[in-house]
């Protein structure tokens, strides 16, 4: 297999030289030698409508690029992870279609999320075609609106997920940063669709409201951004439980995300981050400690670009 994330050389420094050096090419033909090593995550199903289920854990990829995207997920997949989560605009799609190769596709959950600007149907359309070829896959686990978008609406991305059902060309379809209003306004077009919220998720932005509404309608909800992009590791309460397990206040993020029925999704590019973030399974948080975590007032939304539409209210 040859591996081609971008055209640029990677670099290392030998004894004081800067050198130039091609990154390795893994050998497709001895991806069974990379056993998995770690856990085997459990899955949960998305909603009623599909049968498919989704890894209660992934990989987050954002700002995973190149060569580094390439060893972060082959090392995941090594750990046990199989749910990875991507994004057109990640721009690191061919990077993770060149690190799952030779992994069995049935055995891996792949998630991509079509931008606000591509929402009107045949943009949409395209967006998923492009997504596929960058992946090198013939279907996608799940397929998200990445942003809602006003300007467009709901109607035509539904109409094109809906169509990309039936083409099998994704297994299930969802939305990402929808609001309560959002997905009311979904739902006069075609609310069953939608299998999965992905909003960003963490102790100091619970979303109990949105959440509630959610799982109350079978969307399933997926917390992005679960270690609030690693501030949650400064929050006294989250240290003191933590302390008590023994572990870590990221852990402890993720463990009351997972207990309050989330999918989390943390991004890590470190060995040792991506081995605790799967530990979480072995252990649970008590009554006493969610209660804890609950009381917890302070608030911070850590994603909120230019085209957001948070503010919007039924
Ligand atoms: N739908 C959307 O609009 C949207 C928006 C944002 C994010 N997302 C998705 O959600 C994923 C996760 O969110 P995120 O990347 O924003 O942030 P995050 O997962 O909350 O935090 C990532 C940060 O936490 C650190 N970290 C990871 N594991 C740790 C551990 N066990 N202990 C301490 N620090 C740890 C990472 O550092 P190291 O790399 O050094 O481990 C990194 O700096 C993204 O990668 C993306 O796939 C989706």
């Amino acid at each position: 297999m040859i591996y081609m994330p971008c055209p640029k050389r990677f670099h290392s420094l030998d004894k004081g030289r800067f050198i130039q050096r091609k990154p390795r090419s893994p050998d497709a033909s001895k991806v069974d030698q990379f056993e998995q090593t770690g856990e085997t995550i459990p899955q949960l199903p998305l909603n009623d409508e599909t049968n498919t289920k989704i890894p209660i854990i992934g990989l987050g990829t954002w700002k995973l690029n190149g060569i580094q995207c390439f060893n972060t997920v082959r090392k995941a997949l090594v750990l046990g992870y199989r749910h990875i989560d991507t994004a057109l605009m990640y721009e690191n799609q061919e990077d993770i279609g060149q690190a799952i190769k030779g992994y069995d596709r049935e055995s891996l959950f792949l998630t991509s999320k079509v931008p606000h600007t591509d929402l009107s149907k045949q943009d949409f359309l395209t967006a998923a075609d492009n997504i596929l070829k960058r992946l090198d896959s013939d279907y996608l686990d799940l397929l998200l609106i990445h942003w809602p978008n006003e300007e467009v609406g709901v109607e035509e991305p539904l109409d094109a997920l809906e169509h990309l059902l039936e083409a099998r060309k994704i297994r299930a379809a969802g939305v990402s940063n929808f609001t309560r209003f959002h997905l009311i306004d979904a739902n006069r077009y075609n609310l069953k669709v939608v299998a999965n919220n992905q909003v960003e998720c963490h102790p100091h932005l619970p979303q109990y409201d949105l959440v509630d509404y959610c799982h109350r309608h079978k969307i399933s909800v997926t917390a992005y951004s679960p270690l609030a992009r690693g501030d949650v590791d400064a929050d006294p309460v989250l240290q003191e439980i933590a302390s008590k397990h023994m572990t870590s206040p990221a852990s402890v993020s993720l463990r009351w995300l997972l207990q309050r029925g989330l999918i989390v999704i943390p991004k890590s590019s470190s060995d040792e981050h991506l081995e605790e973030n799967l530990k979480v399974l072995s252990w649970e948080l008590q009554p006493e400690d969610m209660a804890k975590i609950n009381a917890i007032s302070e608030r911070e939304r850590k994603v909120e670009p230019e085209w957001a539409e948070f503010d919007r209210v039924p």
